[in-house]
């Protein structure tokens, strides 16, 4: 749709940075797909306007919003309702309209990165997961993983602590003990005690302009890893990504989390029209 008339439904952003957002492109292919008549404007709010935000939303009838950083958290008590797993999670990155006239948030970075893995057929029940990092995305990502069922969750970060908080929070609210913490520079114990896991890049190492960097380099790790997925993907291709695929694995960029997370945003945004995005339709939009 390259028009709006007074049927026009608006969804948008709120977060600070959003200039360079991919989301608008998400959503307008589905848009086109379905067609939907809908516009999605990202819009930068300042640190001490998010309520101000989200009360503007409701007022100007903004069928849904997603959140992006610094407000995934801070956005929580603006909101009428919260779905389970959001709230377990502490972050949300989808609002949804009630019949009450609130907001309802979600999460759909956790639910489309699930998407995404059961589309490209990753089953993560007995599985074991290695994570990078332990920042905003290695949370909700150990979240997911044990709470579908992988047999032991590694949380591998230069800063030991802040991977055993993660850790503490993941199994406290889950009441499991799958999710160990690990210093980086200790991978070798993992590779150790299994011979393949799944491994899911949560640093921003390797993204534009830094290239050339991975954040273990060494090949042995890579030759224990069957499939490998890098939140990052400015590129499109990162070192950690290459890595793996030389060793054998196969790899997905961080774009495909990103239109998961678009298109589950965009489903429950559209759920009274029954939209249902196959994995087809997420390929061209991908593509696209
Ligand atoms: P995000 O929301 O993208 O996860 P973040 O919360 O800032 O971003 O987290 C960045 C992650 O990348 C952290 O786990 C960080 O490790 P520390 O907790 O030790 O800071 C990790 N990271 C960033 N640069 C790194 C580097 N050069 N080597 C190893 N880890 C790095």
């Amino acid at each position: 749709m390259n028009y709006t008339d007074g049927h026009t439904r608006i969804c948008g952003l709120i977060g600070n940075p959003v200039k360079h957002t991919l989301s608008p492109l998400i959503h307008n292919s589905l848009s086109d797909m379905f067609g939907i008549n809908m516009v999605y404007v990202p819009f930068e709010v300042n640190e001490n306007d998010v309520k101000a935000a989200v009360k503007g939303a409701l007022a100007l009838d903004i069928k849904g919003l997603n959140v992006t950083v610094p407000y995934k958290s801070e956005v929580i008590p603006y909101l009428d309702d919260i779905d389970p797993l959001a709230k377990s999670i502490g972050a949300v990155n989808t609002l949804v309209r009630t019949a009450n006239g609130g907001f309802k948030g979600y999460n759909t970075d956790v639910t489309g990165l699930y998407h995404a893995m059961q589309d490209e057929g990753i089953d993560l029940e007995g599985e074991v997961v290695v994570i990078l990092g332990a920042g905003g995305v290695a949370r909700p990502t150990a979240f997911l993983c044990a709470d579908k069922g992988a047999k032991k969750v590694y949380i591998l970060n230069r800063t030991f602590e802040k991977a055993e908080c993660v850790a503490d929070e993941v199994n406290t609210a889950l009441g499991t003990d799958v999710v160990i913490p690990m210093k980086l520079e200790d991978y070798k114990r993992v590779l150790m005690a299994h011979d393949k896991f799944i491994a899911l890049q949560c640093t921003s190492v390797g993204l534009f302009p830094d290239v050339n960097s991975a954040v273990i380099e060494d090949k042995e790790f890579y030759e224990h890893i069957s499939c490998a997925l890098d939140e990052v993907y400015r590129p499109l291709e990162t070192k950690f990504m290459k890595l793996a695929k030389e060793a054998g694995a196969r790899t997905f960029s961080g774009l495909k989390m990103l239109l998961y997370q678009g298109i589950d945003a965009y489903e429950l945004w559209h759920a009274d029209d029954g939209i249902k995005v196959t994995k087809e339709q997420a390929d061209v939009v991908y593509r696209s």
